[in-house]
């Protein structure tokens, strides 16, 4: 056993929650800078929920609102400017994981001299603005979490940040928000927290204190994943989801991810594709790899998607279970190869070599430690 736990973010979870956003918010600024993507959060009338619930505590706010998928430091940058211009004191991160990750990197950034670029990895504490999260999918965990993603578009670098202060100091997690997310979208950030929960599992560096939430995580998306992608505006579904997504986050924030991640950011960073998706992409040939060393755990993990593993041996289990998780990925039409996202045998050499350059530490901690030549074999095999 050797963990350390410190989880700071203050976690405001139930139906109706968001509308309170104000009352909580004035405990941390007195002008908001929000931060959201162009439209899903507008459309879905969250933006103004949240703006007057603000209004309605005497919290003054400004509006930022160019964050795209997998979000570039280019734009985090135009939003520190747009930050320090509107002297704000506290950054509301509205969204999916993008927004958020955003509102955490341009709290960050606004006391800095340079690119947000210049600051991937572990960052020490320092000056940050408080960051508070209103999260509109069950997807990425980020709400719970210290990471924030961004991808340098000049180097093709996805990877996070991560701070003893970019933990956000409120967030909300209601699940009235996500009744709107669309069934792809649904299924993506869906499966992302199934990786999150799995992924931590796996790893080398999962702990007494991280198992359990990583179980509940998954047994909770093998449940219920299905049902929010049939039915989205039922929120049971809904509400399950969230709950999974949060302790996934924590999850992860307690002992990381490993080499799906490490193969699934490439993917986004150089073809922009849907973060979940890559995960799955990469997935089963990852889980085929770890067989041996992590045959237990899968074994495990065999059970919470329903197999019946009585009489088999734990590889046989192990085996089953990697089965079952195909079939799971397909009810929810996820790619189960990266040919299904249009990757082909000449992107595999560059792809390997950013996954083995910027994820080293996740290759390291998989339960086989994966090498370059693994990572090739792996996106070959995921073909
Ligand atoms: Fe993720």
């Amino acid at each position: 056993m050797d963990f350390g736990f410190y989880m700071p973010a203050q976690l405001i979870f139930g139906p109706g929650k968001a509308k309170e956003t104000g009352s909580y918010v004035k405990a941390l600024g007195k002008k908001a800078l929000v931060v959201t993507g162009k439209s899903s959060a507008k459309k879905a009338g969250y933006l103004d929920l949240i703006t007057k619930s603000l209004e309605k505590e005497g919290v003054d706010w400004v509006l930022f609102d160019e964050i795209e998928p997998n979000p570039l430091t280019t734009t985090i940058d135009k939003g520190i400017s747009f930050a320090r211009e509107n002297k704000v004191d506290v950054v509301i991160g509205l969204g999916g994981g993008s927004a958020m990750d955003s509102a955490k990197c341009i709290a960050f950034g606004v006391n800095k001299e340079d690119s947000i670029a210049n600051y991937f990895g572990a960052q020490p504490a320092g000056e940050v603005l408080p960051i508070a999260l209103i999260t509109t999918t069950a997807g990425t965990g980020s709400e719970a979490n210290n990471f924030a993603v961004m991808t340098n578009p000049e180097t093709n670098v996805k990877k996070a940040l991560s701070s003893p202060n970019t933990y956000a100091s409120i967030s909300i997690i209601d699940p009235e928000l996500m009744l709107t997310v669309p069934k792809k979208v649904t299924a993506s950030t869906g499966i992302d927290v199934f990786f999150h929960s799995m992924e931590s599992y796996l790893t080398k560096k999962s702990h007494p204190l991280s198992r359990p939430l990583s179980l509940e995580g998954m047994r909770l998306v093998a449940e219920n994943l299905k049902g929010a992608y049939d039915d989205g505006n039922n929120i049971e579904y809904r509400e399950r989801m969230a709950w999974a997504n949060t302790i996934a986050g924590i999850a992860i924030n307690l002992a990381g991810n490993c080499g799906i991640h490490a193969l699934g950011h490439p993917l986004s960073a150089y073809y922009d594709l849907p973060h979940g998706e890559t995960l799955a992409a990469v997935s089963l040939a990852f889980m085929k790899f770890s067989i041996n060393e992590a045959a237990e755990k899968l074994a495990e993990i065999a059970k919470i998607l329903g197999v019946k593993t009585e009489g088999l041996s734990v590889v046989e289990a192990a085996e089953k279970g990697i089965e079952a998780f195909e079939v799971f990925l397909k009810s929810v039409d996820l790619p189960t190869k990266i040919s299904d996202l249009g990757i082909t045998e000449d992107s595999i050499e560059k792809l390997a070599l950013n996954a083995y350059e910027y994820s080293s530490h996740n290759f390291v901690a998989s339960p086989r430690e994966m090498t370059l030549e693994d990572a090739i074999n792996l996106y070959r095999e995921s073909l």
